[in-house]
């Protein structure tokens, strides 16, 4: 944010009057709009930064009501813009009523370009730095760890026990549903540990067959089983000096669940098929989304090795019950991806936000994280909007009409196929990939909704 100067719409329904303004702003980008839908068209077009406004607009010239109706609705969809409201001398109470409601300044009519200036490029300052206010405060208060982000009460808890036992080198379980953090904050605690210098060995317990487990874990000498045609080094030799983290511990089996009790009471592995006990030292951090406790009441996780790795435990609530995080996580998810991506979209829509907040995120974060990236790429306009998101906006209603619910959903559809055609450059096999329908399917709704290929835009 070092531009000099602010984008400005002028909303004024006299021609001369507009075409004054626009001279006496020269020097600036300026937008014009004559009555308030105008106003918010050229509002979500152009993300003005200040705009004056003219509170005696059609079809109410000699009145306020329409330039103040204009004024909340501008202020609802942007808070943040600074709205400067023109009046004439004898408009005293109007003038005060807007500063009431949230405008920032206003001048008396006529225009005297000079002061008009003056009191835009103030407008402008503090519209700068209300903003850099509102950055510092996510990044300085929202961010406990390198890319963890979170403000409630609840996780900022769990983020201090993490930083007092980071250096303290006990073991950390931690227990969360699938896409909560547990990668990102297993990472954190050895980051802030004193074994940051040495490895970080991930294996996931889930994802690594029965058979192949013990040997990942331990390591296995040439010969030791049909296909070890060579020495292998397991996991936790590789972790030796730092960190191993144990990723879905829950789905260890029990043979090995003895094995690795054993590792962790006397810290030596023999690899498979050897002999020759080889001493490591390492700290364990282990994660899980099944419910260790029930596991172990039916007997399929032992409890002594459950004491051992949950020295320290810690849940990490799902994003549902931390309020305000979807939305903080969004944002910074959103300036962390779109410069990678190499978009310039400004931040969510209020209507994406809402829908944001009021989402039970089953995925946690790792579906957010999905949906943005996804919105990042979709995205028309300078702001994601709820559709972007996959979440169904309202219909957009014309005034004095309104649509069915299959007309709406006609929109929708044909619009998303517009677009995820022109985005993939009318290659139809990869835009029906992206929409999730087989190309047949996509063929046939091109048709239906009369769609060449060369149209999207
Ligand atoms: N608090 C957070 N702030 C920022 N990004 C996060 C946060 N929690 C999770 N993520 C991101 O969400 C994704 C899923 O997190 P991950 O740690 O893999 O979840 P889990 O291991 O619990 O399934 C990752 O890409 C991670 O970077
Ligand atoms: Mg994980």
């Amino acid at each position: 944010m070092s531009r000099a100067n602010p984008v400005v719409m002028i909303v004024e329904d006299d021609l001369g009057l507009r075409t004054q303004l626009r001279w006496a702003l020269a020097d600036y980008e300026v937008h014009l709009a004559e009555d308030r839908t105008s106003a918010l068209g050229t509002l979500r077009r152009e993300e003005p930064e200040v705009v004056i406004l003219d509170l005696g607009l059609p079809p109410d010239r000699d009145n306020a009501s329409e330039g103040l109706a204009a004024l909340r609705a501008i202020l609802a969809f942007r808070p943040h813009i600074k709205v400067i409201v023109a009046s004439g001398s004898e408009e005293r109470k109007n003038a005060l009523e807007a500063m009431a409601l949230g405008a920032y300044d206003f001048y008396p009519k006529p225009v005297d370009q000079d002061v008009l200036k003056i009191i835009v490029q103030r407008a402008w300052n503090s519209y700068k730095l209300e903003e850099q206010v509102l950055q510092l405060r996510q990044t300085a208060s929202c961010a406990p760890f390198k890319g963890f982000v979170t403000a409630c009460p609840q996780m900022l808890k769990v983020c201090r026990t993490v930083e007092r036992v980071a250096s303290a080198d006990v073991g950390v379980l931690i227990t969360g549903e699938s896409g909560t953090g547990k990668d990102v904050l297993a990472r954190a605690i050895h980051e802030a540990g004193l074994r940051q210098r040495h490895p970080f060995v991930a294996i996931n317990c889930a994802a690594i067959p029965e058979t192949l487990l013990e040997s990942e874990l331990f390591g296995h000498e040439k010969g030791a089983f049909t296909g070890a045609i060579k020495q292998v080094v397991g996991k936790i030799e590789m972790a030796d000096g730092g960190t191993l983290f144990l990723d879905e511990i829950g789905d260890m089996p029990l043979s090995l669940q003895a094995k690795l009790l054993r590792f962790l009471q006397d810290r030596t592995i023999v690899r498979v098929g050897g002999r020759k006990p080889i001493g490591v030292d390492l700290r364990v951090i282990a994660a899980t989304n099944k419910d260790l406790k029930g596991m172990m009441a039916a007997g399929s996780f032992r409890e002594d090795l459950f004491y051992r790795l949950n020295e320290v435990g810690v849940v990490i609530p799902p994003l549902r019950e931390r309020p305000g995080d979807a939305v903080l996580i969004a944002n910074y998810l959103l300036k962390k991806f779109r410069a990678h991506l190499d978009r310039s979209i400004k931040g969510f829509s209020p209507d994406a936000l809402a829908h944001i907040d009021a989402y039970s995120w089953p995925g946690n974060v790792r579906e957010l994280e999905n949906r943005i990236k996804r919105a990042i790429v979709l995205a028309e306009g300078k702001y994601i909007e709820a559709v972007d998101l996959d979440f169904d906006r309202g219909p957009e209603v014309p005034d004095g009409s309104f649509p069915t619910l299959r007309q709406a959903r006609d929109a929708a559809e044909r619009t998303l196929v517009l677009r995820t055609l022109a985005f993939t450059d009318n290659n139809v096999a990869e835009a029906a990939r992206l929409l999730g329908v087989s190309r047949p399917t996509l063929y046939e709704l091109m048709k239906s909704f009369n769609i060449k290929r060369g149209e999207g835009a």
